[in-house]
């Protein structure tokens, strides 16, 4: 059988077992995958041990993201510009990779919720791993600014300086910050991409960022809705919205470089929507 696998550590948890077996139904593609929790101080050999088992394809998850691109020949933009990959696949006896989380995370935003981005004013909260993987298709998308906003400001103005000659190539502006100088003008739509909401916190920013027409993202997703979203929702924000979605695009997108085939991923949203519940 065609085996694929997610690496991570942890990865118990993962849905993605889940989403693929039933992409993989949807589609009539015979393929197994599993998750394979990796040491953390061996990505690199449980990658070449998963390539000698004859594996085809893998995912890979926290923490190995950004280690991902050195075991690869061949890099997609995305992943040259961003510097993390979440998926690894074989292609004429290369070792090719790419990141589909910002693309997954667009796709929900653009198509299955139908906001719009094109020149309007984003603010996206922090400058890790997960929003690095997002911005270059965010800025495809021709927003007309983007602030990236961070408890250090520094990275998120590190991050800013990386993406500022894609933001130019869009005619768009990008400026990174601390949490407290977003400015006072509110925004069109606000994406949270720390971890903030694991903790149960909260970015510190102004109230003045919500206006009654702003929509807000999360990239984290849960049975309640995240503090994020929460405060938002008090502030009178329009509509709100957590990562699921993204994480179902994000698959699919995987699946798709994987096997040819993108699967339909509304019935996947709505069978793991109903298992949160
Ligand atoms: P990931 O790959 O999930 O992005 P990461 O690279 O560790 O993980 O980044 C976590 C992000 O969440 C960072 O932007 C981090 O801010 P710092 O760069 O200042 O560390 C942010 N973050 C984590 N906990 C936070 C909290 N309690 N409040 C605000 N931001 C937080």
């Amino acid at each position: 059988t065609d085996r694929y696998f997610l690496l991570g550590n942890p990865v118990s948890h993962s849905k993605s077992p889940f989403i693929h077996t039933t992409f993989a139904e949807a589609t009539a593609q015979s393929l197994q995958y599993a998750t394979r929790l990796c040491p953390l101080d061996d990505f690199a050999g449980q990658v070449q041990q998963l390539w000698q088992e004859g594996c085809l394809g893998m995912n890979v998850t926290v923490p190995f993201k950004e280690q991902a691109p050195a075991l690869c020949q061949v890099l997609s933009p995305r992943v040259a510009l961003a510097g993390a990959a979440n998926t690894l696949y074989l292609r004429d006896g290369e070792v090719c990779c790419d990141n589909t989380d910002g693309i997954g995370m667009m796709q929900d935003i653009l198509v299955n919720l139908g906001w719009q981005v094109t020149a309007k004013r984003v603010l996206v909260l922090g400058a890790g791993g997960a929003v690095r993987g997002v911005l270059q298709p965010l800025l495809q998308a021709r927003p007309r600014e983007v602030v990236v906003a961070n408890r250090t400001a520094a990275r998120a103005e590190a991050l800013a300086d990386v993406f500022a000659r894609t933001a130019a190539e869009q005619d768009s502006q990008i400026r990174g910050c601390g949490f407290t100088d977003v400015g006072d003008q509110p925004f069109d739509l606000i994406i949270n991409g720390t971890s903030a909401s694991l903790q149960g916190e909260l970015p510190p920013l102004p109230a003045t960022v919500i206006a009654s027409t702003t929509a807000v993202y999360d990239m984290m997703y849960g049975a309640e809705p995240t503090p994020f979203l929460h405060w938002a929702e008090r502030l009178g924000a329009e509509r709100g919205q957590d990562g699921l979605g993204m994480l179902v695009e994000q698959a699919a997108e995987a699946f798709a470089l994987w096997r040819g085939v993108r699967p339909q991923t509304a019935p996947v949203i709505e069978a793991l929507r109903q298992t949160l519940l």
